[in-house]
This record gives C-alpha cells, structure tokens and sequence, in this order.
C-alpha cells in the first residue's frame, strides 16, 4: 500500500462505521451469492452491515449488527438498484450469542420471515466442519459493500484478500481481549497489503468455507484485525438453528 493510501485507511478506520473495504476491487456480479445486505434501525439511527446466508432461512452475522428491526437482502450486486435478482426478506427473529460482548462471542443468527429462494444469484455459503482449521499463511477473502476511500462510497460489492496471521500477532496487539479458542488474527501488516476491513458482519472465506466473521480491529486501523471464528460455534449454530 502506498504511504497515502495507507494513511487513508487509518483516517477512514478511525471513521467506519459499516466497515470499509480499500484497495480491493468489485466482484463479478452475483459471483458471491451468498452476500446479504443487512439494513438496521438501531438507536443511533439506520446502519447497515454485511452476512451471509447459512440456510434457506438463516443469515449469518456478527452481532454487534444487532438493532431493533432489520431486513435482508439477497441475491444483490448493487444494492442502489432495485436488481431483478433480489429478494429482501425482513428478519422476524434477532439471536445474538448469548454471552456475546463487545469484544467476544461476536455472532448472531438472523432468522428469515420466509425461506429465500435459491437462484443463481441466492445460494449457501458452507459452515465448516469442527475440525476444519485455518493456519497461519493461509489466503482467504472478505466482500463487501463499505467505502472505497475517503471520498468515495460505493453500492457495488468489493472484495479482498486477507492472510491468517498466527495467534501471536494478535494476543501482543489486544492482549485479553484476543482470544485463540475464538477469533482468528487476519491481515499482514508487514505486506501492507492495500485492504482489511470487510463490512462488519461479512464472512471470512476460506477454500468456499465460512471460517470467520468480521468482528473488530484497532481504531487507528493498524493490522492484524480480529475475526470471529465461526469453528468453534458451530455447536450453538446449529443448536439455534434447529430451535427456529
Ligand atoms: C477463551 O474462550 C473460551 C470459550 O469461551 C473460554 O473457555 C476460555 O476460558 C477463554 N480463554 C481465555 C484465556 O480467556
């Protein structure tokens, strides 16, 4: 990343509200058809934020996107337009981690009003198996609708890359508030890399797999960030889930 643009992305961090995508470039539409636009209504007024759909009705998200009332929308490139392919589905119920705090247990399941239905451009993002790890090196990638720069908002879905950084990386930059049972450490601040922040909410992928949330960074933006790991929540994913 170049010294302007990296002093750009800590500004705009310190100013991220949805989360921020830099550097990165925009998908082919519909090529991440598990995306979901998440409107919300929250006391400090109508915020949005990113997930991904887990079952015909369920999103996946980080629950500090919780509000009082939210509603989805599938199947979206641009969510400025009104596409043919999208299906808006208000939430009928809000499940947030039952022990989520701020900075721990950062995931909640939306329950849908209806079951969406499954196109070309609507599809399933895969939960891993429990034993399904991402290690240190590895490349994954986050999408999402946030800012491109200071100036520049976009409605069309981004995307970047994100590396595994090792658990050491995070623990000396939050110390207790870096869980390694939990949350995974993303983003090479050595590589500089032009980009790391997803819209809060958007899922981490891994080889097609959900392995993260996007949960919280630093506020000056400095990497590593901080992701939720959705491997070990999968006991209550799907405990909640066949409760709803
Ligand atoms: C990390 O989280 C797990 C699961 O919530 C918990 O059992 C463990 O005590 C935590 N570790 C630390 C060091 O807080």
């Amino acid at each position: 990343m170049q010294p302007l643009l990296l002093l750009m992305a800590f500004i705009l961090a310190s100013k991220a509200q949805a989360g921020t995508i830099i550097g990165g470039h925009e998908v082919k539409p519909h090529s991440r058809p598990y995306m979901a636009y998440l409107h919300r209504i929250t006391t400090s007024g109508r915020k949005t934020c990113g997930g991904f759909l887990v079952r015909k009705d369920f999103v996946l998200t980080a629950a500090h996107c919780s509000g009082s009332s939210i509603t989805v929308t599938l199947g979206a490139h641009d969510v400025g337009q009104h596409e043919g392919t999208q299906q808006v589905i208000p939430v009928k119920k809000i499940i947030p981690h039952p022990n989520y705090h701020p900075k721990f247990n950062d995931i909640m399941l939306l329950k849908l009003q209806r079951k969406a239905k499954l196109t070309a451009a609507v599809s399933l993002l895969r939960l891993p198996r429990r034993e399904e790890q991402v290690n240190p090196g590895m490349v994954c990638s986050v999408a999402g609708w946030g800012r491109l720069d200071l100036y520049t908002t976009t409605a069309r879905l981004h995307e970047v890359e994100l590396e595994i950084q090792r658990n050491e990386q995070c623990i000396s930059l939050y110390r207790s508030h870096y869980n390694t049972t939990t949350q995974i450490c993303v983003g090479n601040p050595e590589k500089k890399q032009s980009t790391f922040l997803g819209d809060s909410g958007g899922p981490l992928v891994c080889d097609n797999t959900a392995q993260g949330i996007v949960a919280f960074g630093k506020k000056n933006g400095k990497l590593p960030r901080v992701e939720t790991r959705i491997s070990s929540f999968l006991p209550w994913i799907k405990r909640t889930m066949r409760r709803f």
